[in-house]
């Protein structure tokens, strides 16, 4: 299963900024690695700008989230069929942002993974245990039920679709590293929570950067990363997916 690498720039990035962004990075597009699938997850305000500047070139476009709804009363919310007319391909759903900042629930998560299948769009699905979790060994457990909770009541054919992130919560936007080896056997009870799992991709996130990325690609349960910091600036992004293709040549 190839290797897909998100960069989630989260509330970062003005037009202007994703302009100067696309500038610098397709200038160092001929030394990016053809084994891994790239995608950019800019904020709403710029995907209209970011999906010009992809059209036509092997980057992805993705978006930070998606109503359940293809229309509504919903103020504040975008729907898949607004994505989709943006030509995004993936949403991502469940973030811990999300979760910790704006009341995503399990509910709301499974919701708008329904609303993401519905367009046509793939949903990234975060999951990930909080550090009391995990100093209790309670991660695996926590995963698991997150990932059945978001997945709840699909069909295989939509379970396939989607693609799972493993983000120890712990680990997000901290500077904290989730050791390899641990992010690995973590990813496993993800991929075993749901059998129609088996063939999906399931991305680690949380602190990944150029100097750490192949301790992470080079494990044989994880298929990519999800890259909150380390993606906004072009030449970082380019470091880190030059260095998790080596992190592929070694597993
Ligand atoms: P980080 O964020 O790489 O800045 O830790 C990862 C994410 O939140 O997706």
């Amino acid at each position: 299963m190839k290797h897909l690498v998100v960069g989630n720039w989260k509330m970062h990035h003005t037009i202007a900024q994703t302009d100067a962004f696309f500038d610098a990075f397709f200038a160092l597009a001929d030394s990016l690695p053809d084994s891994i699938d790239i995608a950019i997850a800019p904020p709403f305000t710029a995907l209209p700008q970011a999906a010009r500047r992809l059209r036509g070139t092997r980057f992805a476009l993705a978006a930070q989230n998606v109503h359940w709804a293809a229309q509504g009363a919903f103020t504040g919310e975008v729907s898949g069929p607004m994505l989709g007319e943006l030509g995004v391909s993936y949403a991502i759903v469940g973030h811990s942002e999300r979760r910790a900042y704006f009341g995503e629930t399990d509910e709301t998560v499974r919701k708008r993974v329904g609303g993401a299948l519905a367009a046509g769009i793939a949903p990234i699905v975060c999951v990930g245990e909080s550090l009391s979790e995990r100093d209790a060994g309670d991660a695996y457990a926590s995963v698991a039920r997150q990932t059945r909770a978001a997945l709840a009541d699909l069909s295989d054919d939509d379970i396939a679709k989607v693609t799972m992130a493993y983000e120890p919560i712990w680990a997000v936007g901290t500077g904290n590293n989730c050791d390899p080896t641990e992010a690995d056997n973590t990813m496993r009870a993800i991929r075993q929570s749901v059998p129609a799992l088996a063939s999906s991709r399931i991305l680690y996130g949380g602190s990944v950067k150029p100097e750490n990325v192949a301790d992470y690609s080079s494990q044989g349960d994880i298929n990519g990363g999800l890259i909150g910091g380390a993606s906004l600036d072009p030449h970082t992004f380019a470091d880190l997916l030059r260095n998790a293709a080596r992190g592929l040549t070694a597993r």
